[in-house]
């Protein structure tokens, strides 16, 4: 990670939702700067805002105040064509991997949908070649699965199919909302390895969200714990978990009885 390569740039990030008393504010005055490499965790529990903030830097959700910078430049989300551009940059793996697939299309059309588009034009064979690539990075034999349907395979399989797909469209930004809350112990970590492995091999900045403050220490290079649609405290995954100042963040970390035990922390 480059802590001069500034690649997304909030500024005072503020989402209301409903009006009177019916209104939320689920993301309140959110400030960060991530850069580019980095793997940034975004901890909180559930309704602290966290997936309101997700979709406001995919560009899903527009905000109520504030502003993102992209790349250095203000971001500009305006025209069909601008879309397209920022989403070729930007990507998203959700909690339930099953939701963002069309469950009618077999595993061989998912993959084949994300050569297409990248608008590349390949012959049959490099399709092949690059989908065995894809498939082998996460650990999954293709050979076995293109023909299968998403309800012929398990929530982990299904979720490192997910991960073959960024591989293979290899955005600059992976935002991925709880990826592993769905998996058992075992896949969780295989799925976190891998995230690990998408940094470390293309440079990837990955915004890891999760309730989870032991995962996130095991993943990040930064962390920010959020309540109630605030960062109260972030930095280093170091400094926020093993000298953690705000008392939300020392609450959150008391409740994980490992990090708790093997880090002594009082
Ligand atoms: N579309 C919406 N309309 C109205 N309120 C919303 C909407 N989306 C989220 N909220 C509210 O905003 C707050 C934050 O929700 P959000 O989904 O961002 O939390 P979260 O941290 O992702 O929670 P979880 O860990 O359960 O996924 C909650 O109070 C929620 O009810
Ligand atoms: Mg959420």
């Amino acid at each position: 990670m480059n802590r001069d390569n500034v690649l997304i740039d909030a500024k005072h990030l503020t989402k209301v939702f409903g009006y009177g008393l019916q209104k939320t504010t689920a993301v309140h005055d959110v400030n960060f700067q991530f850069h580019e490499g980095e793997i940034i965790s975004i901890v909180g529990e559930s309704g602290s805002g966290k997936t309101t903030l997700a979709k406001m830097i995919m560009g899903l959700l527009g905000e109520t105040s504030g502003e993102i910078e992209y790349k250095g430049k203000p971001r500009k989300l305006r025209s069909h064509k601008d879309r397209k551009q920022y989403w070729k940059d930007i990507q998203a793996i959700f909690q339930d991997p099953f939701s963002s697939f069309n469950i009618f299309h077999k595993v061989d059309k998912l993959l084949t949908d994300c050569i297409k588009l990248q608008g590349l034009t390949l012959s049959k064979e490099q399709q092949f070649e690059k989908m065995k690539e894809a498939c082998s990075f996460v650990n999954l034999k293709f050979e076995e699965l293109y023909n299968k349907y998403p309800f012929e395979l398990s929530g982990g399989q299904m979720q490192r199919l997910m991960i073959a797909r960024i591989f293979m469209l290899h955005p600059k930004v992976l935002i991925a909302d709880e990826p592993t809350s769905m998996v058992d112990a075992c896949s969780r970590s295989t799925i976190l390895d891998m995230l690990l492995k998408l940094r470390d091999e293309n440079n990837m900045t990955i915004i890891f969200i999760t309730h989870d403050v032991g995962l996130a220490y095991y993943v990040s290079d930064t962390i920010y714990i959020m309540e109630k649609g605030q960062f109260v405290e972030g930095g280093p995954a170091e400094d926020v978990i093993l000298r953690p100042r705000h008392r939300y963040t020392r609450q959150l970390i008391s409740d994980v009885p490992k990090i708790h035990e093997e880090w002594n922390l009082a």
